[in-house]
């Protein structure tokens, strides 16, 4: 599904009032479940009439969302208010200076879209969607907020942000996933990759010996990884990128784990049956299971120090 980039659309309606008004709205939702007008028009520096008006615009452009049968007026920060929010931070910045409306990425927790730097280079720009259709990954993350109160997707989709950007800094030095450049709330921008992903290519598009070389490569490049100490967790067709030069790249990272979580082995050995698996199915190229987990356990073990 194609979803547009709303935030887009309104971007350039706003006013500074209204940016402080979003700001309000957002730092308030950590301690009210609908943020009173009153709180918010303080936040902003201005009147209870004004801020009113301005909260008006933002819900029919779809940023807030109002609500007034709980006793006072109350506000909440949708999701386009938060990507509003990432990209004046990111402009700001001097990150990006456009994006384009067209969608390039559907992926199953985000929406990608091309943006332009100040200097003119084209980046990807990673918009989080989580909770938007299931809460599957989060499941792992559970340790991370067990002890916050209010758990809410404003919270969630910034620390997915955040889990992905950290993994691609740490692996970027040594090993093919794309360059992260910056990252603000619920968002990461990085390197623009040119390439398809494994999934699109059509059964036909390769052939056995072209399939093999692309899975050594990618096995190559996860073992290396794995022994610098992290586990992707999430490893398909749909995350391996082949590029137009015939390198690969392994994307989509939030969900990683390092080698030294216990869980850690067993993602690991899902993700190595998931790859061998796709490959077999669709190139009919046959690996022994057994003989790769046992390059893939010493990497492991290595990475923790030889401790099993
Ligand atoms: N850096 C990038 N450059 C170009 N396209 C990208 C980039 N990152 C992701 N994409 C595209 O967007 C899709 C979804 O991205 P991904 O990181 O896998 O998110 P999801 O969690 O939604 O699966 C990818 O399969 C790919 O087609
Ligand atoms: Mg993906």
């Amino acid at each position: 599904m194609v979803s547009k980039l709303i935030a887009l659309e309104v971007y350039p309606k706003l006013k500074d009032i209204d940016f402080r008004i979003l700001r309000g709205v957002e730092l308030n939702m950590r301690y009210y479940e609908w943020v009173p007008l009153e709180v918010i028009a303080k936040f902003a520096r201005t009147d209870v009439e004004s801020a009113s008006h301005r909260l008006g615009k933002l819900d029919n452009w779809g940023l807030v969302l109002r609500r007034g049968d709980i006793g006072y007026i109350g506000y909440q920060l949708t999701i386009h208010g938060y990507d509003t929010l990432a990209i004046r931070t990111f402009a700001r910045r001097g990150v990006i200076e456009a994006i384009s409306s067209t969608q390039i990425g559907v992926g199953k927790e985000a929406d990608i879209y091309v943006g332009v730097t100040p200097q003119g280079e084209k980046v990807a720009v990673k918009f989080n969607r989580i909770g938007r259709t299931s809460f599957t990954r989060i499941k792992l993350y559970r340790r991370d907020f067990m002890n916050k109160r209010h758990i809410s997707w404003l919270y969630v989709s910034r620390l997915v942000a955040e889990r992905e950007y950290e993994a691609l800094q740490l692996l970027s030095p040594i090993a093919k996933v794309p360059k992260p450049i910056s990252w603000n709330r619920h968002v990461v921008v990085m390197e623009f990759i040119d390439g398809v992903e494994l999934s699109e290519l059509r059964d036909t598009d390769l052939t056995k010996e072209e399939a093999e070389e692309i899975l050594n490569k990618v096995l190559t490049e996860y073992k290396k990884i794995v022994e610098f100490g992290i586990v992707h967790s999430d490893m398909s067709e749909f995350n391996i990128v082949l590029k137009d030069d015939g390198d690969i790249l392994i994307i989509d990272w939030p969900q990683y784990l390092p080698t030294a979580y216990p869980e850690s082995l067993e993602y690991l050995k899902r993700d190595i049956q998931v790859i061998l698996n796709a490959f077999h199915r669709r190139w009919r190229v046959k690996k022994d299971f057994e003989e790769i987990w046992e390059e893939f356990y010493e990497a492991y073990l290595k990475s923790r120090g030889g401790k099993k």
